[in-house]
């Protein structure tokens, strides 16, 4: 029986194992890759899964084509951190009609009907922008500061929720200004071409918000490239804590990171075994983040995992 039956543990083809489908965003950031092997070093054969694994290249249509394989090949259960947050309640019926459960682990979709998914496993991206936010306004104080935002992939959700998060914080501070605000897709590269942008047309910037470490790398280069000091001259505040991230804060050329952890492996994989036992997970897990200064960034970062 290769038409899955959700309910059985695993019966498309590989024994007693529970058979899970992921559909990964993409490997666009040091964050990414954390993820993608937190997830692959959980859901082994030893721990009693047989994974299959997309990347889907940033590309919404290549996530669905890859969740409509899994339906067609009968997975247990589907997992899938969305790329944007609309446009899934097809696909999401699709898998619902074959009885295949699907966890959403990272990022959140709009649908409205809440029974497409079983659970929701990731981070609170709202309060990770107003962390970022409550920063910048107990740092700053009274002082007029120009602020620069690289925004994540356009309508994703950490795009979304980190910018109205870091807004509402810095609201009625009338000193803080966002001066400009583009998206960079999280990707170093072209978190660096969008701040050569920046620079060029704004002479005046005191703050770089980006929504990850890498567009805050990408920026630190460019800032770097146009004869200024990352850090001093321009502060840059970022999300995730990735090593790379860590090592510029512990350097002084990042001034703040609000933690975003990519460790989810073990956690879908308890949400996985709980659905396939007939068991109802949780429908919203909230990942504990912490976040980190110059100091504290020198203290983690030889223990840091990721
Ligand atoms: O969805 C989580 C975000 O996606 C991370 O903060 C970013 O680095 C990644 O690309």
């Amino acid at each position: 029986d290769a038409g899955g039956d959700a309910d059985a543990g695993g019966d498309s083809g590989s024994g007693d194992l529970i058979t899970v489908g992921f559909a990964q965003v993409g490997a666009e950031s040091g964050w990414r890759a954390a993820n993608t092997k937190s997830i692959q070093d959980t859901l082994t054969k030893e721990n009693g899964f047989d994974l299959k694994f997309s990347d889907a290249q940033q590309k919404q249509e290549n996530q669905i084509q890859a969740i409509r394989s899994y339906i067609a090949q009968g997975v247990d259960v589907i997992a899938f951190s969305p790329v944007v947050e609309s446009g899934w309640d097809a696909v999401l019926e699709e898998a619902k009609a074959a009885d295949i459960p699907v966890v959403l682990t990272d990022r959140a979709v709009d649908s409205e009907d809440e029974s497409l998914y079983v659970s929701f496993l990731g981070s609170d991206f709202v309060v990770e922008g107003e962390k970022a936010g409550q920063w910048v306004v107990d740092e700053f104080g009274d002082e007029e500061i120009n602020i620069v935002e690289l925004q994540g992939t356009t309508g994703s959700a950490p795009a979304n929720d980190r910018k109205a998060g870091f807004e509402s914080a810095i609201e009625g501070h009338d000193n803080l200004k966002i001066i400009a605000s583009q998206t960079g897709n999280f990707t170093r590269s072209e978190g660096k071409t969008v701040m050569e942008g920046f620079l060029q047309a704004n002479p005046d910037i005191d703050l770089v918000y980006a929504h990850n470490d890498d567009m805050g790398l990408g920026a630190m280069e460019a800032i770097e490239a146009a004869g200024k000091v990352p850090g001093v001259d321009i502060k840059i505040v970022t999300v995730d804590a990735v090593k790379d991230g860590m090592q510029a804060l512990a350097d002084g050329k990042f001034n703040f990171i609000v933690e975003c952890s990519p460790l989810l492996g073990p956690q879908l994989a308890e949400i996985v075994k709980q659905v396939v036992a007939g068991e109802t997970p949780e429908k919203r897990i909230i990942t504990e983040e912490t976040t980190f200064t110059q100091e504290q960034a020198k203290e983690a970062l030889p223990d840091r995992q990721y």
